[in-house]
C-alpha cells in the first residue's frame, strides 16, 4: 500500500511516497482505511530530527498520528460492529500518513453523522487537546484569556471554545489575514505579532486592566516568556506550545510566588479514556455547528513535503491535512 516515509531525518524533502506492507490488526486493534490524516507542528520537528529522540522515533518511519477513515478489519477482542464505521482517532506518532493505519480500539471514536472525515481528522489531535487545555486551566465564564498561536490548527479551536465558554478572548497571530481570521472566529481582541512590532503593548491594551487570567501559549520561547508578564497574579498559564523550538521557560519559583498555576505539555498527554472523552466532545460540538475546524490546506500523500513546508513557513491558516 502507499505510505509516506522518511528514510532519514532532514528537511520536508525527506518525505516520499513508497510502497509498504499492508498493516494487520493485532489484539485490541483495528485497521482504518485512511481518508484524511492531520499534520501537527511537532511532526515537522520529529522529521527534522530535533524532537526524534524524545518521541522514540528512528528512521525509516511513516509519520502521522491523527487519522480519520473507515474501519476495514479488526483484531482479536475487538467487536465486529466497528467494521464499516467512520472513525477518527490516534495511532500514536507513526503510521498515519498512509492508505491504511492501525489504531488501538481504545483510541478510536465514531464520527457523528453529518460531520465530514476531513473535519474529523482536523480534530484528531487539536480538538482533544484544545478541550484538555480548557480543563487543565479551569477556563470559565468571565475569564480574560490570551491565546498565542491563535491562527494555528489548535489556536483556531481554542478561540472558539474559549469564547463559547464565556471568556473574553484576545488572540495573537501574525499579519492581517491571520488576525482577520481570529477576529472572524469570535475573538474580542486581536494582536498582530508581525516581527518588529511590540506585540505586548497591543496585548496589554486589548486585555485591559488586570491583564490575562489565563494564557494559552501555543508558541513558546521568548514570546511565551513575554506573555507571562501579561498574566495577572493568581492566574493560570499553560506552556504547551513550542513551534519556536522550545517551551516557554517560566521559572516555577516565580510562578509560585505570584500564585500562578503553571501547566504544560504533561497535562495534555492524554490517557485513552480522557482522549476519547475529549475528542467525542469536540466532534459533537463540530457536528452541531458550534465548533468549526479551520482547514487551511489539504494535500495528497504525494505532497506531504509541501504540507510540512507550509507548516514550517507558516503560510497557511488553521489545520493542514493530507488525504490518502
Ligand atoms: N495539536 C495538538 O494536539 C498539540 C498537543 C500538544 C502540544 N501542542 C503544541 O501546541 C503548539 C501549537 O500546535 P498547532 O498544532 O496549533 O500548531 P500550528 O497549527 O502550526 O500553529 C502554531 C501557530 O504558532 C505560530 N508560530 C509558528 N512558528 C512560530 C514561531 N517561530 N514564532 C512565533 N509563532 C509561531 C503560527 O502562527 P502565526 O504565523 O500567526 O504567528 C502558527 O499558526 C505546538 O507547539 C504543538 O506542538 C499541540
Amino acid at each position: 500500500m502507499r505510505a509516506v516515509q522518511a528514510k532519514r531525518f532532514g528537511g520536508p524533502e525527506v518525505l516520499e511516497v513508497t510502497e509498504v506492507a499492508e498493516p494487520v490488526a493485532g489484539a485490541g486493534q483495528a485497521v482504518v482505511e485512511v481518508a484524511a490524516v492531520d499534520t501537527i507542528f511537532v511532526e515537522t520537528q520529529i522529521r527534522s530530527g530535533a524532537f526524534a529522540e524524545p518521541f522514540g522515533v528512528r528512521t525509516p518511519y511513516v509519520p502521522g498520528g491523527g487519522v480519520a477513515g473507515t474501519v476495514v478489519a479488526v483484531g482479536d477482542g475487538v467487536s465486529e460492529a466497528w467494521l464499516g464505521r467512520r472513525v477518527v482517532g490516534s495511532v500514536g506518532v507513526r503510521g498515519g500518513y498512509a492508505a491504511k493505519a492501525v489504531a488501538a480500539e481504545s483510541r478510536l471514536v465514531a464520527v457523528p453523522d453529518g460531520l465530514g472525515l476531513r473535519e474529523a481528522a482536523a480534530l484528531a489531535h487539536d480538538g482533544a487537546t484544545a478541550e484538555a487545555l480548557l480543563e487543565a486551566t479551569g477556563l470559565h465564564a468571565g475569564d480574560t484569556v490570551l491565546i498565542l498561536g491563535a491562527s494555528g490548527g489548535m489556536g483556531t479551536l481554542l478561540v472558539q471554545l474559549a469564547k463559547a465558554a464565556g471568556a473574553k478572548v484576545v488572540g495573537v497571530a501574525r499579519g492581517a489575514e491571520k488576525t482577520g481570521l481570529v477576529r472572524e472566529l469570535g475573538a474580542d481582541g486581536i494582536v498582530d505579532a508581525t516581527v518588529g512590532r511590540d506585540w505586548t503593548e497591543a496585548a496589554r491594551a486589548a486585555l485591559g486592566e488586570g491583564g490575562a487570567d489565563v494564557v494559552l501559549d501555543g508558541v513558546g520561547g521568548e514570546m511565551g516568556l513575554a506573555a507571562f508578564g501579561l498574566l495577572t497574579d493568581g492566574g493560570r498559564f499553560s506552556a504547551h506550545g513550542a513551534p519556536t523550538g522550545g517551551f516557554a521557560e517560566i521559572d516555577p519559583a516565580e510562578a509560585d510566588s505570584r500564585g500562578v498555576k503553571l501547566t504544560g505539555i504533561a497535562e495534555v498527554q492524554l490517557a485513552d479514556d480522557a482522549y476519547t472523552r475529549l475528542l467525542t466532545r469536540a466532534l459533537k460540538a463540530a457536528a452541531e455547528g458550534r465548533l468549526c475546524p479551520v482547514v487551511g490546506g489539504t494535500f495528497p500523500l504525494e505532497r506531504a513535503s509541501d504540507a510540512h513546508r507550509a507548516i514550517e513557513e507558516r503560510s497557511l491558516r488553521g489545520k493542514v491535512l493530507l488525504t490518502a
